[in-house]
């Protein structure tokens, strides 16, 4: 009667991961050193359901199946080392240890060679979902040893979130390819949030009170819109505040938190280099959010009001429209990076079931997932979503009004950096020729650095000014 699955760390996302592997069928068991939190695990088991807390790691390996399967949810960084550490006296050759939080992929590659040596299959997994995902059914990004992935796959499949019956999980890569796909998925997510926060400014520029935000978001939900981060949006301007009985919204300080997978998709995309602003402009708002104290002086100097020139009527168009346009290019930026990453880094990432699993289960889950996974199956060696036909019309048909919504934002005075950068990508991108040449002659006047010409080929310098 030994145990299918083992689980370190019983915080919520760990615990929740482990109920919903027991409401599968499967016997679990899990350690953390907090005793409260064992008992929390077994008294929130569902009857019926094989599921044990220890406060030993020992004891725990101890009373698994084996080859075991371990899975750590634990903090990134330090600790996951700390675990491998005192795992690995304990584990046998063949065991699958897995990462399951998020974890920087190099540490992860790391991680997956030096146990590999010791005969350990290590495998770095993201997953996506929150505590409530965790327990109905996240989306889960696994990469790694494909052996491995096969000893716990139908786990995996059974707990993740479903899709018209397709589990929302699928071998994602080599190495640290999960937690590559899941930084990027994060990255994602920083630049739709704060696509959203913009259209929440701009719709209270024209006057919109939480009431009415709450059911233009709630209606946009349910179109083309749809989305699990429009979903919570529209909940959010409900909320009460049981203090003060206010809406809870109005009295949430507007520093931004942020853990640093955002910043890393930056960092990265810039070392293969693959151009993802969205992504960029959405940590830089955040970091300027801490700002506080300089923003408020500023404000004093400049004034901070925004001046509607337009009704709430005939703002929401432009706001729906250039939402659904940024946010394709948000998508788009992300799955570019994917794409390059993949190849630059050997992940051999399938990028047709990336966005397949991403359709439930996680933060970033939208009907236009449905729409790329079109896409990618029509031609999986995408290098950008922007080239495919039907991604392509959807982006024409909101051009105008995304247009109209910058023009506006600017006009009012109203900070749209992510739809200003959506803007401004999609206008280079779709330039045959950009103004980079000056730049080539600018770094050869002053630098020597060299050119190439349009008509000629070969390497050129010129000794500029000299006529
Ligand atoms: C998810 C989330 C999850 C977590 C992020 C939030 O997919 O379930 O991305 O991983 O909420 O860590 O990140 P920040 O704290 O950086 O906003």
């Amino acid at each position: 009667n030994a145990f299918d699955f083992g689980m370190i760390g019983l915080g919520v996302m760990g615990r929740n991961l482990l109920l919903n592997m027991a409401d599968h069928g499967f016997s679990v068991i899990g350690f953390d050193k907090d005793a409260a939190k064992n008992a929390a695990l077994e008294s929130s088991a569902s009857a019926g359901t094989t599921v044990k807390g220890v406060g030993e790691l020992a004891q725990m390996i101890q009373l698994l199946q084996r080859p075991r399967k371990v899975m750590m949810l634990v903090p990134a960084g330090q600790p996951v080392d700390d675990v491998i550490a005192s795992l690995l006296p304990l584990l046998d050759e063949g065991d699958v240890v897995i990462d399951g939080g998020n974890s920087h992929y190099t540490d992860t590659l790391r991680r997956v060679k030096y146990l590999r040596d010791k005969n350990i299959h290590f495998m770095g997994i993201g997953v996506s979902g929150g505590e409530k995902g965790a327990r109905t059914g996240p989306s889960i990004m696994p990469g790694g040893d494909q052996e491995a992935y096969q000893n716990v796959r139908p786990m995996l499949e059974a707990i993740a979130a479903k899709v018209n019956g397709t589990p929302c999980v699928a071998y994602l890569g080599r190495e640290g390819a999960g937690h590559y796909v899941k930084m990027v998925h994060n990255g994602i997510e920083y630049a739709i949030m704060q696509l959203i926060s913009e259209c929440y400014a701009l719709l209270k520029s024209a006057g919109a009170t939480n009431a009415q935000l709450h059911e233009v978001f709630r209606q946009w939900n349910e179109g083309d819109l749809q989305s699990f981060l429009v979903e919570i949006t529209s909940e959010i301007f409900l909320q009460k505040d049981e203090k003060s009985g206010a809406d809870l919204v109005d009295v949430i300080s507007d520093k931004a938190g942020s853990k640093g997978t955002g910043k890393w998709t930056s960092q990265d995309s810039m070392e293969l280099p693959v151009a993802v602003p969205v992504i960029d402009t959405a940590v830089a708002m955040r970091t300027l959010s801490g700002y506080k104290e300089e923003r408020e002086a500023a404000a004093q100097i400049y004034g901070d009001e925004s001046k509607s020139i337009l009704t709430l009527d005939e703002l929401l168009p432009l706001v729906h429209d250039g939402l659904l346009f940024s946010t394709i290019l948000a998508y788009a930026q992300g799955l570019a990076m994917l794409f390059q990453a993949s190849k630059d880094l050997a992940m051999e990432i399938p990028l047709p079931e990336v966005v397949s699993v991403w359709r439930g289960g996680c933060i970033i889950r939208s009907s236009l997932l449905e729409v790329f996974t079109t896409a990618y199956q029509q031609s999986p060696e995408l290098s950008n979503i922007l080239l495919n036909q039907d991604v392509a019309a959807l982006v024409k048909s909101k051009e105008e009004n995304m247009r109209a919504l910058v023009t506006f934002a600017a006009n009012s005075g109203t900070a749209a950096a992510g739809h200003m950068s959506a803007l401004a990508y999609f206008d280079a991108y779709r330039t045959g020729r950009m103004p980079t040449n000056l730049i080539q002659a600018q770094r050869d006047y002053f630098g020597a650095h060299t050119y190439q010409r349009i008509d000629i080929p070969g390497t050129f310098h010129t000794e500029w000014g000299q006529q």
